[in-house]
């Protein structure tokens, strides 16, 4: 009788502490979900918006990758259909086609947009580095650019990469043809007239370098400070992270956790992890597949350590292995093979979004 009783007891008392510490669980943190990891099935259940940069033509003609990106992503860029040179064929002349095609393929399968890139130093198109004008004129048309991209998708495109890859190394700015023809004001004129084209847009300032440079990740930092401290219309942080399986998994959530102080979004814009980046391996194989399931999910983990709100999410840098911008050179940097099977590397996105 006396066991009964005395396992009874037990029974209730480890029920008492099970049930308490799932409710400090709970209340320590509600977003982050409860494992088991295979409760979720896509990609798309992520608890924070998981995309792809896509390629438009192998969107429109490869039956395998446009179902992968439905299946598997909430929020899609173009890999180069929305860059200057793709789009502005002259002053006030575009080519929409790409573009459009994307948007409405996104709207179709709701799916979010991310719009990359209106400003770069790279991709600009000859009539512009071929203008001559005053300031004004170069203002006027930089001005009329923005305006007309940003706003033919009003309302279409979340949010957008304004200026891209700004800095050098030493944390200087970098020169471009804006800089040279505006002064270092282009910067933020490119978010004021993006803003007056689409209020509700997000606007990110998009660069490289936060998980291996202090320099690159502090500028950044401090760009982003002085252009909403000067009330210019930026919302978000967007870190490339291109990167590799030498990395430390450290720096990569450093990377994440260090951009939060910001307050503003957090996009981990770009991600891809090169498995081959002496280029000595001449085959994928189980140990590298393991570094890099580690590398993605120590940047899935991240992105849940820093608040909810802030949480714009992760972009990889193509779908499958084949369509990264590194092929053929084989890195396998990406979470689907040739196949669109999935590799570790999805697994560990999994696995971050939890807490264990
Ligand atoms: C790359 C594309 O993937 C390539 O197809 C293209 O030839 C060059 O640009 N940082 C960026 C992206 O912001 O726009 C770049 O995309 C990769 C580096």
């Amino acid at each position: 009788m006396q066991t009964r009783y005395s396992n009874i007891l037990a029974i209730l008392l480890v029920s008492l502490i099970f049930i308490s510490c799932k409710q400090e669980k709970f209340e320590s943190d509600n977003s982050i979900p409860e494992s088991p990891t295979a409760q979720i099935a896509t990609l798309r259940e992520a608890p924070y918006p998981i995309g792809a940069a896509v390629n438009v033509n192998t969107l429109r003609n490869n039956e395998n990758y446009r179902n992968t990106v439905i299946k598997e992503m909430s929020s899609i860029t173009a890999e180069n259909a929305m860059k200057m040179n793709f789009i502005s064929v002259s002053r006030g002349v575009y080519f929409w086609d790409d573009a459009d095609y994307l948007v409405n393929f996104a709207a179709t399968n709701n799916i979010r947009v991310h719009g990359h890139t209106l400003i770069w130093y790279k991709h600009t198109p000859s009539w512009v580095s071929s203008f001559t004008g005053t300031t004004d004129e170069w203002k006027a048309i930089y001005k009329q650019y923005i305006q007309d991209v940003v706003s033919r998708y009003k309302g279409k495109i979340a949010s957008w990469d304004v200026v891209n890859e700004i800095i050098n190394d030493d944390g200087s700015l970098r020169d471009c043809i804006w800089l040279q023809k505006i002064g270092k004001e282009y910067i933020e004129l490119a978010f004021r007239y993006a803003h007056e084209a689409d209020p509700a847009a997000l606007l990110f300032y998009n660069d490289y370098g936060h998980e291996y440079s202090h320099i690159r990740r502090m500028k950044a930092f401090n760009m982003a400070d002085s252009l909403a401290k000067k009330g210019v219309p930026v919302h978000g942080i967007g870190m490339q992270m291109h990167t590799n399986i030498n990395r430390s998994l450290d720096d990569l959530r450093y990377a994440v956790t260090a951009a939060a102080v910001t307050k503003l979004k957090i996009h981990v814009s770009e991600l891809d992890v090169a498995v081959n980046p002496d280029k000595t391996l001449t085959s994928f194989n189980d140990a590298v597949a393991l570094r890099q399931k580690n590398s993605y999910r120590a940047v899935a983990k991240a992105m849940m350590d820093i608040p909810e709100e802030q949480r714009y999410g992760i972009t990889m840098w193509g779908v499958h292995d084949p369509s990264s911008w590194l092929s053929p050179n084989p890195d396998w940097a990406l979470p689907f093979n040739s196949s669109f099977q999935r590799k570790p590397a999805y697994d560990g996105l999994l696995q971050g979004f939890y807490k264990q």
